[in-house]
């Protein structure tokens, strides 16, 4: 049916399964779909030749925006947190309140930077994030169709913004929720604005954010990208849902926990740095 989901990178639990929501999305067309999509090692790699790539809050970390000494101490909180993270002996109820630990202590390790807003652009252009291979004709195919993209980020939203803007993808089509910069009168941070979103209360920001999902409300059928367990209730604020397809990167401690993921997703994605199953998918659904 489609060629690129017998990538050697590709595991389903259920095929014929995938086969009937792929079906049923392709014969309602594109004018019912929505795309809700993470971030952070979704939409950005995780890796290039052998070397981590950055998430949003890794782009402030490795600029000159901040202090070595400021540097240090996010670098502490990540190799304390992220372990957590992605540990898969660990329930989400016992990671929750870890993971705001980590957001705050990160933000308000950021805010002491006196952070200024129009130096964002040099630090993202500066960095080493990079989209997915193949993201250009993600991006472009959904705008063409018109098709929604919601992009949902526990990450930073001024400085992923910027870098889908540097990229010459943030498209008419796109929308943000995130976590955003809150700048004085002089353009110096000096806080969060809104609801801290971090990697397992994506639920309740998707049913925050009422407003954008009601607008959408023709649109029930969904492709959902994530890398994380968390961003698997990214669209649990989807109006009139009738058919949903998760498709999930596994990019890193992905013997241990590949079941989780497989019981989770409809089809999981193991290191595999490309857009191509996604853009294979959208071409089959929009008819393309
Ligand atoms: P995402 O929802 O767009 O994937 O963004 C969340 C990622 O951000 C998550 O994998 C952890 C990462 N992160 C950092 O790299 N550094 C930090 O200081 C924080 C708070 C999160
Ligand atoms: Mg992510």
């Amino acid at each position: 049916m489609i060629p690129e989901l017998t990538k050697s990178s590709v595991s389903m639990r259920d095929p014929k399964r995938v086969e009937q929501i792929l079906t049923s999305m392709r014969n309602a067309g594109s004018s019912t779909l929505q795309v809700i999509s993470d971030f952070d090692m979704t939409l950005t790699r995780f890796a290039y030749n052998g070397k981590r790539c950055p998430t949003c809050h890794n782009i402030l970390e490795d600029s000159k925006l901040i202090s070595e000494d400021c540097k240090d101490k996010l670098q502490n909180l990540l190799e304390t947190y992220y372990p957590i993270e992605i540990d898969s002996t660990r329930s989400v109820e016992e990671k929750l309140p870890l993971m705001v630990k980590w957001w705050t202590e990160a933000h308000k390790l950021l805010v002491e930077q006196k952070i200024r807003k129009d130096h964002l652009v040099r630090a993202v252009k500066e960095s080493k994030a990079m989209l997915r291979d193949g993201y250009k004709q993600f991006f472009d195919h959904l705008h063409q169709m018109s098709v929604p993209l919601l992009i949902f980020s526990a990450g930073i939203g001024d400085v992923l913004e910027e870098v889908i803007r540097h990229a010459g993808v943030f498209h008419p089509n796109v929308k943000v929720f995130s976590n955003y910069m809150d700048f004085n009168d002089s353009g110096v941070l000096r806080g969060f604005k809104g609801e801290l979103i971090h990697i397992f209360n994506k639920r309740e920001g998707a049913v925050l954010n009422v407003e954008h999902f009601k607008e959408l409300q023709s649109r029930f059928n969904v492709l959902l990208l994530g890398d994380s367990l968390g961003d698997l209730n990214m669209a649990d604020g989807v109006m009139n849902l009738q058919n949903i397809l998760k498709i999930g990167y596994l990019n890193d401690k992905v013997d241990e926990r590949r079941q989780s993921y497989l019981n989770t997703y409809d089809i999981i994605l193991e290191k595999d740095e490309t857009m191509d199953v996604p853009n294979a998918i959208l071409l089959y659904i929009t008819g393309q």
